[in-house]
């Protein structure tokens, strides 16, 4: 354990993992700064107000409103810090597609004017926590009878427009077997999202070393919970699915609902998060968080439609958005044999937290058509 480290600061404290972190610190003892632009995107147009993320956090920590891509804020910031804990960012892996000046402009400068900082100038920093994502990996890992292990590529509309979902491979002829995607997998991100947080994780990770500066990266699964923006409709699928079940409206799932994710419970993702903070054996060294478990964006909808009680059609559209993958879920074997972690919390267990959470929610706006608009007038959705 690190007895020393003490101020931590959390950028994107504000937002939904940094804000659940931020809480379960206090709780540890730990004094926690939050450096967070406050998004409109994400807190809504008068966050210091109305945002319930903000207000989670508001008095408890020191808050500093700036952005990641200002060095005066940052300086601001790191002063007196002992850990950074790299969490803000745009997190939209569609959006990415679109805006991509703003997502390399946030997600990969905003790391590099840290690291400039970390490497010119003096500072207190031990050690740095970086949020990666399963998005660096692309489509999963999967074992063909032809050709053993091999990592698909996106797919293309060529299949998709037939109805034809399923990851293919050159040369094999047989389906394809999804297996867990472990650390050592190919990173092939399939959105600039994806290319922005690899690029922030290998950064921090070749950078902070030469400077005596632990690294850790936590390479993120689908994270879930009370607290996650249920304003955001460029990601978060059970956010967005559920303001659209609460404004009546019905949930329409893209091809054919058999596409999978691995989603992970916010108490569990903050658990494992706090190993990366305390332990020495998580120091430059980067693993996968999950529940390890693959679930349907259709068992998704239904879960969230039995929960809430409410009767909204769910229809399977058969459309899809380009770069979306069609399957990953993580292997957890690294993270339970360095840093003893397990997730605790099933599905079925998390998905009623969370929707007992939202139902002491203001129902927000559903603004859902408008992100499939960006995309459909961009080409990006069929
Ligand atoms: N939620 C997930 O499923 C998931 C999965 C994998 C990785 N991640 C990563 O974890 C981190 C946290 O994700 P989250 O779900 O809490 O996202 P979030 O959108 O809820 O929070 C991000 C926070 O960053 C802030 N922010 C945005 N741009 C900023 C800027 N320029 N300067 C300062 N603050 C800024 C936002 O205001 C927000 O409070 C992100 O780096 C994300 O890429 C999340």
């Amino acid at each position: 354990m690190h007895r020393k480290l003490k101020n931590i600061l959390i950028t994107g404290g504000a937002g939904f993992i940094g804000s659940n972190l931020a809480l379960k610190l206090l709780k540890r003892g730990y004094k926690v700064t939050v450096l967070d632009s406050l998004s409109q995107q994400i807190h809504g147009d008068n966050p210091i107000l109305t945002s319930p993320l903000f207000q989670s956090i508001k008095d408890k920590v020191i808050f500093i409103e700036g952005t990641v891509t200002s060095k005066n804020d940052w300086e601001k910031a790191i002063h007196g810090q002992d850990v950074i804990v790299h969490f803000a960012a745009e997190t939209g892996t569609g959006q990415s597609m679109y805006e991509i000046q703003k997502y390399v402009d946030v997600n990969i400068n905003g790391t590099a004017i840290m690291l400039d900082i970390l490497a010119n100038h003096q500072h207190s920093i031990k050690k740095v926590v970086v949020a990666s994502s399963r998005s660096i990996y692309g489509e999963g890992k999967y074992k063909s009878v032809e050709n053993g292990i091999v990592y698909p590529k996106h797919r293309t509309a060529f299949y998709m427009d037939a109805g034809d979902y399923e990851v293919k491979y050159p040369g094999c002829k047989q389906a394809l077997e999804l297996i867990a995607t472990d650390e050592e997998s190919k990173i092939h991100p399939s959105s600039v999202y994806g290319i922005t947080k690899q690029n922030q994780e290998q950064m921090i990770m070749t950078v902070c070393p030469t400077l005596g500066i632990a690294p850790v990266a936590f390479r993120y699964q689908n994270v879930y919970g009370p607290g996650q923006s249920l304003k955001n409709p460029y990601t978060g699928i059970l956010s967005i699915f559920s303001t659209q079940i609460k404004n009546g409206n019905p949930i329409n799932v893209f091809e054919d609902g058999k596409e999978t994710r691995d989603f992970v419970y916010i108490d569990d993702v903050v658990s494992a998060t706090i190993l990366g903070i305390e332990k020495i054996e998580a120091n430059n060294d980067l693993f996968n968080v999950g529940s390890g478990v693959s679930t349907s964006v259709l068992a998704v909808a239904e879960e969230l439609v039995k929960n809430y009680k409410k009767n909204v059609p769910i229809n399977i559209t058969g459309n899809y958005r380009l770069g979306d993958i069609r399957h990953n879920f993580a292997d957890l074997t690294k993270i339970r044999k360095i840093l003893e972690f397990e997730p605790e919390i099933s599905f079925e267990q998390g998905i009623k937290k969370f929707t007992e959470w939202v139902n002491t929610q203001d129902v927000e706006n559903d603004n859902y058509a408008r992100s499939i608009e960006e995309m459909k007038s961009r080409g990006l959705y069929k």
